[in-house]
């Protein structure tokens, strides 16, 4: 049995008619069940970053603005300063992890593919912005590490180099032969000791005229870090995310603290539920910080490390926040230039 009518006695019945009748006709069925045609809001194309970041976004910008692809923009941007020996927070001439070996890392995210691909603790290979945009364009897979990561890369004929430059040498041997009282180096003569463990990120995001989205962060990482670590950077949701049908958020800073809280993520998550772009860096800032175990903060509770936030929104509206005060690098379609970042807390002595 079945409780489908046979075509005669649905048709025969007048209640029936008066129910056909009041069925609305095919065209308009159809373009009930039609989904919903999606224009792209008009963007303002822009390309942010940070400080050290000038060259890049006007590169980035230059591209999109001639019809390039987000992605391949945003990488032959932060290109630049990974093959810059005088940058030391990416690429080549970066600063090296303890043993005096720069292991990089880098992710990035293709909005409207909807994908990801990134590279972890890599060596010798001094753009990992291209390596993790290899992953992203020709694996099944997300994050590559270490051994497995070089030698994809080494499949793909980039070549392998020693990354240290003079100077970037120069600062671990300094770091070394200060570590404490007890170590067996000899003071280094006529150089301060190396107290800041410095570190260097680039995080970019570009949106295009037309709104595709896309975002990439790389780095060397924290200064003298334990062998293997990796941080926020070679993590999509963390250092770097984009959706592209909201924006694109990504970081710099204390890694750790941005693994925390899966900042890129959250960031974009915020811009989801309508916040600025500004706005949403901070709300994820104070995520942070709330996060953050107590040998992180001082007395009245404010973190010992520094951590910016960097977004954009499918309009191309940006903003960046941070721990305190500081500057970020903007392209808006028209110019280049630096813009203060919003930020928590005022810094003390
Ligand atoms: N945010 C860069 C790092 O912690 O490695």
């Amino acid at each position: 049995m079945t409780d489908r009518p046979d075509r005669r006695s649905f048709l025969g019945s007048a209640g029936s008619l008066a129910a056909v009748l009041a069925l609305p006709r095919v065209r308009e069925v159809a373009a009930m069940q039609a989904p919903a045609i999606r224009r792209a809001p008009p963007a303002q194309p822009a390309a942010i970053s940070s400080a050290n970041s000038l060259a890049p976004v006007t590169r980035t910008a230059e591209l999109v603005l001639q019809g390039t692809d987000t992605l391949d923009a945003a990488v032959e941007g932060v290109k630049i300063q990974e093959l810059d020996p005088k940058d030391d927070s990416v690429g080549y001439g970066g600063l090296p992890n303890a043993d005096g070996v720069v292991q990089l890392d880098c992710s990035c995210m293709h909005g409207p593919t909807r994908r990801a691909g990134a590279v972890g603790a890599l060596e010798g290979i001094k753009t990992p912005s291209e390596v993790a945009r290899l992953v992203l364009k020709y694996t099944n897979h997300i994050l590559l590490v270490g051994e497995g990561a070089r030698r994809f890369a080494l499949s793909y004929g980039f070549k392998e180099e020693d990354l240290l430059t003079p100077e970037s040498r120069q600062k671990w041997l300094v770091w070394r032969a200060n570590r404490g009282p007890d170590d067996d180096w000899l003071q280094v003569p006529d150089k301060e000791p190396m107290v800041v463990r410095p570190t260097g990120t680039i995080n970019l995001n570009v949106v295009s005229p037309s709104g595709d989205i896309s975002s990439i962060t790389t780095t060397s990482g924290l200064a003298w870090k334990l062998p293997g670590r990796v941080g926020d950077s070679a993590i999509a949701g963390a250092g770097q995310y984009t959706d592209n049908e909201i924006g694109a958020a990504g970081s710099t800073g204390r890694g750790e603290s941005n693994i925390m809280v899966c900042g890129g993520f959250l960031t974009v998550e915020a811009m989801r539920r309508g916040l600025k772009p500004t706005d949403a860096c901070l709300e994820t800032l104070r995520r942070a910080v709330a996060m953050s175990p107590a040998r992180l903060v001082d007395e009245k509770g404010r973190p010992k490390f520094g951590l910016t936030f960097y977004a954009v929104n499918k309009r191309g509206e940006f903003g960046a926040a941070s721990m305190f005060p500081g500057r970020y690098a903007v392209h808006d379609g028209k110019d280049a230039r630096f813009v203060d970042t919003a930020y928590l807390y005022e810094r003390t002595k």
